[in-house]
Formats: C-alpha cells, sequence, structure tokens
C-alpha cells in the first residue's frame, strides 16, 4: 500500500489526555498513531514507556506504530509488543546487533522498522532490508518535536531505489509540515509522521482543527 499514509505524533498532544487525542486524530483522518519513546541516554529526552502504550492501545484502531529512542533497545521489545505496538522501530545507531534486534522484533509478532538519523548514510541499513517492514529516515536530530526540517530526499531517494520491489515503507519523521511533505512523498517516502503540524491549534475536546491540518500535509 503505497499510499501516503498520515501518523500524528503524539509528542505533541495533550500528555494528560492520550488516550482522548489518539480517538480524535483518528476520527479526523490519521492513518497511523506514532508515539515516541525515548530514554533520556540514545535522546536527550526522556518521554514514556510501554505502560503507557498498553494504556492507549485501547484507544487506538488502526496502527499503533512505535519510534524506539533507546539504548539498549532488545530487553524491552517484548514488553513492547505486549503493550499492542503494530509497528515496533528501533535506530540502526542504537546498537552493534540491529539484525538481531529486527529479527527479535518480529518474533515477537510486530512489523520491524530500522530509523537513520540525518548524519547515517542509506547504506547503513542496505544489509538489513530482508529483515525491515518499514525504515523511517529522520529529518530532524531525534530527541523533540518542533525542529526545523532537514533535507534528506536524496537519501529517501537510494533506499527507494535500494528497496526495489520490497513491500516496505518508507517513513519520514520530522519538520514535517505542508511545505515540506510533498518533497519527501515525491522523493518516495509512503508514511509521514507530523507533530507540532497536526496538533497545533486544536484539542481533543475541538478536533476539528486536527483534521484540518492533516488534510493540508
Ligand atoms: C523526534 C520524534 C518525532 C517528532 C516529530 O524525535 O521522533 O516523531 O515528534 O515532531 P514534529 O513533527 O513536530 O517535528
Ligand atoms: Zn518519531
Amino acid at each position: 500500500d503505497r499510499r501516503i499514509k498520515i501518523a500524528p505524533s503524539i509528542l505533541a498532544a495533550d500528555f494528560a489526555s492520550f488516550g482522548a487525542e489518539c480517538e480524535a486524530i483518528e476520527a479526523q483522518g490519521a492513518d497511523w498513531v506514532h508515539v515516541d519513546v525515548m530514554d533520556g541516554h540514545f535522546v536527550p529526552n526522556i518521554t514514556f514507556g510501554p505502560a503507557m502504550c498498553a494504556a492507549i492501545r485501547p484507544h487506538i484502531r488502526g496502527v499503533m506504530d512505535v519510534h524506539l529512542m533507546i539504548a539498549p533497545v532488545d530487553p524491552y521489545i517484548d514488553a513492547f509488543a505486549q503493550a499492542g505496538a503494530d509497528v515496533i522501530t528501533a535506530h540502526v545507531e542504537a546498537g552493534p546487533h540491529t539484525h538481531r534486534t529486527l529479527q527479535a522484533i518480529r518474533a515477537a509478532g510486530a512489523r520491524a522498522g530500522i530509523a537513520l538519523n540525518p548524519g547515517t548514510p542509506a547504506a547503513a541499513v542496505e544489509p538489513l532490508l530482508d529483515l525491515a517492514d518499514l525504515v523511517c529516515v529522520m529529518t530532524v536530530n531525534p530527541g523533540f518535536g518542533g525542529q526545523k526540517f532537514i533535507d534528506q530526499t536524496a537519501k529517501i531517494r537510494a533506499l527507494r531505489a535500494m528497496i526495489g520491489d520490497r513491500p516496505i515503507h518508507i517513513e519520514i519523521d520530522g519538520g514535517v509540515d505542508p511545505a515540506t511533505a510533498p518533497l519527501v512523498a515525491q522523493a518516495g517516502a509512503d508514511v509521514l509522521v507530523a507533530g507540532s503540524a497536526v496538533f497545533r491549534g486544536g484539542s481533543a475536546a475541538e478536533p476539528q482543527a486536527y483534521g484540518d491540518n492533516i488534510r493540508a500535509i
């Protein structure tokens, strides 16, 4: 399914109302719900863990897309799979055994994603593609929402060519808004994560702005 899918990141939602926020964005047309897990070690920020994912799972009908910005990854894979993650994405920079990590994600029953920071070349994931269902190209340095988009279109094109006809999503994460979305979609991305561009100006109680923002992307 190469149709463009919008995955709002709840990092930009109201932290006191995650269940209602997830329901609001889905009702307003979100395709996936993107959940940013940060450990204060791999990235300089701390968010939430598997218990929070389990708590919001009943409030999400579609795909729960869990982006792990943590190191190490392997000790936590089963916990996120049991929390109901449909996609679990680990960073290629997070450790020396990403091949094992992707195998473990699939063995736990989730779809496996591999993420690359802006400073990491496409070639870093080439040997992993047969184990991956998704490649996440970071268009900011991970850790915070609301950062400025970093152009990675050459890397996206290289990955799309490398992937060929394999059924692997290319997801873009960071600084996606109505101005940058067409650039990455044209380069070959099909899942667009957007935090601040979706949640700005809305609330779970008045979710119409979320729908307007999603359609504008
Ligand atoms: C960054 C996170 C992103 C972030 C995107 O570390 O992985 O998912 O929430 O936020 P925006 O869309 O505001 O750049
Ligand atoms: Zn993310």
